[in-house]
């Protein structure tokens, strides 16, 4: 079914669309433009934010689903039944709140997706605001004393975010999006010479150490700083990114990237890029591994070499 949807191209137009409108939209809030995408792309959290608001959103429907369930059982007081009703109707409030949220995060990591991705991403996201159209009506139903109503539209609704889900997690476990794309990290903790520091040109040039690829490049005069070569977001080769004002730019959505430290200024992507210790002896610039690096996170190590006599 996954990959039925990724071969349907007639979801390439709405899908441009759809991301020129969302462009448009942040690009409309001038400067608190990067604060607000990289609040939404979970540039403070190290990870996206869609992932958890998409749990959320799904545990708090499964509780309404089992409450309602429990009011209809027979034979029970009428006391627990409107205990079970009241508190159902609370976790469907929770949910559809959590389910807008949800929206507005995956469109925002969506809009930077390519093809098959972003087909079927497109078909996700639309099945959850159907399934969240039908939980509004629904707890509409309940406020109105239409409870029978109001329940099966919540139990429609779950079905529909059950299969939406489950194209959700095609994405992530089988095309990667929102995982940290950075790739293998260098263990190496030996300082290692990867090239001479005149080859340096002002762009990020590809290394390897025991088969792990790296970037270097000057990042002042005098200062070089050594990175992961694949970005965190969806692996572009930061090989063919460029140093812009203290900050390493991702080629292909922009991301930008602290050149100190390789932590995230600008997303979409919100893991930080690898960063390792570089230095240049005797014109040769080496570099080496973290010892200790932390798992799932770039191997951040607070000084960047800086010339020679270090
Ligand atoms: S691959 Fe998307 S920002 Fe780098």
């Amino acid at each position: 079914m996954v990959s039925a949807i990724g071969r349907q191209e007639w979801l390439d137009r709405p899908s441009y669309r759809l991301e020129h409108l969302l462009s448009f939209g942040y690009n409309s809030l001038g400067r608190a433009r990067n604060t607000v995408t990289n609040a939404l792309n979970g540039v403070w959290l190290g990870h996206p934010v869609h992932p958890p608001l998409a749990s959320l959103t799904s545990g708090a429907l499964g509780t309404t689903v089992a409450l309602d369930a429990l009011s209809l059982l027979p034979g029970q007081p009428k006391s627990e039944v409107v205990d079970a009703s009241r508190f159902a109707a609370r976790s469907l409030g929770v949910g559809i709140l959590a389910s807008i949220g949800s929206a507005i995060t995956g469109a925002t990591d969506w809009q930077h997706t390519h093809e098959e991705d972003r087909r079927v991403g497109l078909v996700h996201g639309v099945v959850n605001l159907a399934a969240t159209a039908l939980y509004a009506q629904s707890w509409w139903d309940r406020h109105k004393g239409r409870h029978g109503r109001g329940i099966a539209l919540t139990a429609l609704g779950y079905a529909i975010t059950v299969g939406g889900s489950y194209l959700g997690g095609a994405l992530v476990f089988e095309s990667g999006i929102g995982i940290d794309q950075s790739g293998q990290r260098l263990r190496t903790t030996e300082w290692t010479p990867v090239l001479p520091a005149s080859s340096l040109n002002g762009k990020p040039v590809r290394v390897e150490v025991d088969g792990v690829g790296l970037v270097v490049c000057q990042t002042k005069p005098g200062e070089v700083s050594a990175f992961g070569e694949f970005c965190p977001h969806l692996a572009a080769p930061m090989a063919d990114g460029w140093v812009d004002r203290g900050r390493l730019v991702c080629p292909w959505h922009g991301s930008w990237f602290a050149t100190d430290s390789g932590q995230v200024v600008r997303g979409p992507a919100a893991a930080p890029l690898p960063y390792y210790e570089a230095r240049v002896i005797d014109g040769v610039v080496e570099v080496r591994g973290d010892e200790h690096p932390t798992p799932g996170r770039g191997t951040a190590i607070g000084n960047v070499g800086n010339g020679a006599g270090k």
